[in-house]
């Protein structure tokens, strides 16, 4: 069953996103050679609670970190440890901040230093991905839509969506319905109402989209070894634009060019 937001709940999905959004670019910016997984965590969870909220995840399935921190081969759910960041690495950092009641969930990969062009290219096509789907969701639209815009700016670029980790609603609880799938496969998709809140997340793989996870029972990895890419916004459907909940500026100029 999809939840539809009432203006009130909208109003505080907007608290909870920004707040994300808040911890997300502070965390990013922390982001650097040297610094091990575990500090960075330490770091999300003071930020977290400076912006008057709570982890989103730690405890969720008893997940035991603050914010997930994948590196490199590492898709999603990476584990916070001693394991130092060193250049040349890329990082995805995944935070959801719980405020009021209500949750935002938001993430990005950035490099550790300067990048070679590869790797550039891998976070450019995703973020690019992540916003090509965003601007397909919108009132009267299907599920699919957003699905099939993210898959074929993955797939044009010779890059491969991860199928065992998709997106999804998001509000009270870190996964509502409907699931948001970064391909399209055959069946029926829900149409897109305003009031919905949609966590739009490709990930990407730079090699093929086979993934495992890892002894730890969390840490998804690359099945070939290879670098993998994840962006994601909280965005909220409306009678017009979408509305990026997680986003800091009112309105992403990259969205306006492409609407
Ligand atoms: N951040 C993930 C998502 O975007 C959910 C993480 S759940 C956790 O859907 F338990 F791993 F934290
Ligand atoms: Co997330
Ligand atoms: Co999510």
């Amino acid at each position: 069953m999809i939840i539809i937001k009432s203006k009130l709940e909208q109003e505080a999905m907007r608290v909870a996103g920004h707040a994300a959004g808040q911890v997300l670019e502070d965390v990013a910016g922390f982001v650097a050679p040297g610094r091990s997984t575990k500090e960075i965590d330490e770091f999300a969870a003071e930020r977290i609670r400076h912006y008057g909220g709570t982890s989103a995840f730690l405890g969720y399935r008893n997940y035991p970190c603050h914010i997930c921190i994948s590196v490199n081969e590492e898709v999603v759910h990476g584990l916070a440890s001693d394991r130092r960041l060193r250049l040349g690495d890329i990082v995805s950092l995944d935070v959801g901040v719980k405020k009021d009641g209500f949750i935002g969930d938001t993430a990005r990969t950035v490099p550790v230093g300067p990048c070679d062009f590869e790797k550039q290219k891998l976070i450019d096509v995703t973020q690019q991905a992540l916003y090509d789907g965003i601007s397909c969701a919108l009132s009267g639209n299907r599920v699919k839509d957003i699905s099939r815009a993210v898959q074929n700016c993955v797939e044009a670029s010779g890059f491969s969506v991860v199928r065992e980790f998709v997106g999804h609603g998001v509000g009270r609880t870190v996964h509502e319905d409907p699931q948001i799938p970064n391909f399209v496969s055959a069946g029926l998709s829900p149409e897109l109402r305003p009031g919905m809140a949609l966590a739009i997340e490709p990930m990407v793989n730079a090699g093929t989209a086979a993934v495992k996870c890892l002894r730890d029972g969390w840490t998804v990895v690359t099945r070939d070894e290879r670098l993998s890419a994840h962006f994601e916004h909280t965005v909220l459907v409306t009678e017009g634009e979408p509305e990026i909940l997680t986003c800091l500026e009112k309105k992403p100029s990259r969205l306006k060019a492409l609407s």
